[in-house]
């Protein structure tokens, strides 16, 4: 009698304890187990996929998939660049990238804003506490749908050299700029067409004074779903509501319903796939798109 295949997922990340958040969303994606791997570094992921492509031969390549996590943008895209070089057909296995949950969060903010404003084209995006891993996959994504993007952050020396190199990698339009006080604040969000705040969990990075200094017709939109939230007056659930006359806002949760939905399309892509398949946040993002039926009826 045959032996059932399981499908394995293993889950290289830089972090030193892999996050739960990701494994119980593997397990609800159909695998039969996943295998977390903490600490990885581009050494230890050449060793572990060789391991990984080797031991269940070429027709068992297709049970095996990896994810790719990390702490940070750079470490988890050398550790995918590290497993990409160590695989050749047949031994290939699928692989997603989605490093501390950045890339499917980004998509899904991204996404909503793109839905609520009919597009992002020409639109001037504002990103306060931009300069986490959330905010800089958002800026990148902005900048692919056509916008012009200011990133927020404490500290306008770091966040200016991020600017920087985000408009070189991208060939779009990024600035930095200090957003330490309501007065910053309000001086480089007040021109902003959109509002997207990706700072620290826990903390309120626009707040009553700022909304309602602001010109009406803006749209806000908040990833942070502890309290409180990024937005005054801006519940997790909420989803174009009114938070001060003429300013809409969705809430973290909003976007994070989103967000669910295309992480588990992702993982049971590379699940169920036939053929070697990489995902990221390009594909998220298209993913994200037509489950909004963004772009004509492509849902
Ligand atoms: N909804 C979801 O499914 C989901 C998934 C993943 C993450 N998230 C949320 O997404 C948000 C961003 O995540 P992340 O990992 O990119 O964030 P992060 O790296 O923890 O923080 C982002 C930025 O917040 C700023 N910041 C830190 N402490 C601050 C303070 N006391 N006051 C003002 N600004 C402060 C910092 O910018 P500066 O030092 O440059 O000022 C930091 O770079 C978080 O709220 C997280 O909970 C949501």
């Amino acid at each position: 009698m045959a032996i059932e295949r399981k499908h394995l997922l293993y889950f290289l990340t830089t972090e030193s304890q892999p996050s739960p958040f990701d494994i119980n969303m593997a397990y609800d994606a159909g695998f039969h187990a996943v295998i977390p791997y903490g600490s990885v570094n581009e050494e230890s992921a050449v060793l572990l996929v060789q391991d990984i492509i080797f031991s269940r031969g070429p027709k068992g390549a297709k049970f095996s998939a990896l994810f790719i996590g990390g702490n940070d943008i750079e470490s988890a895209e050398r550790i995918r660049q590290a497993a990409a070089k160590s695989m050749f057909p047949p031994f290939q296995v699928s692989m997603m990238i989605d490093p501390k949950g950045s890339y499917t969060t980004a998509v899904a903010l991204v996404a909503k804003a793109e839905k609520a404003l009919g597009g992002l084209c020409g639109k001037q995006v504002a990103i306060p506490g931009g300069t986490g891993p959330v905010g800089i996959v958002a800026s990148m994504l902005c900048v692919k749908l056509g916008a012009e993007v200011i990133i927020g952050s404490r500290q306008l020396s770091g966040v200016q050299q991020l600017a920087e190199r985000l408009s070189a990698q991208t060939g779009g339009s990024v600035k930095g700029a200090a957003m330490a006080t309501d007065e910053d604040k309000i001086s480089h969000l007040r021109g902003a067409d959109v509002i997207l705040t990706t700072g620290k969990a826990g903390i309120q990075m626009i707040s009553e004074g700022v909304l309602k200094a602001l010109p009406s017709g803006k749209l806000v939109a908040d990833v942070n779903a502890v309290p409180p939230t990024g937005i005054f007056n801006l519940a997790p659930n909420d989803d174009m509501k009114e938070v001060v006359p003429g300013i809409k806002g969705i809430g973290a949760l909003a976007v994070g319903v989103l967000k669910y939905d295309v992480e588990i399309e992702m993982l049971e892509t590379i699940r169920t796939s036939e053929k070697f398949t990489v995902l990221d946040q390009n594909q998220a993002l298209e993913i994200a798109q037509r489950r909004l039926s963004i772009g004509g009826s492509r849902a």
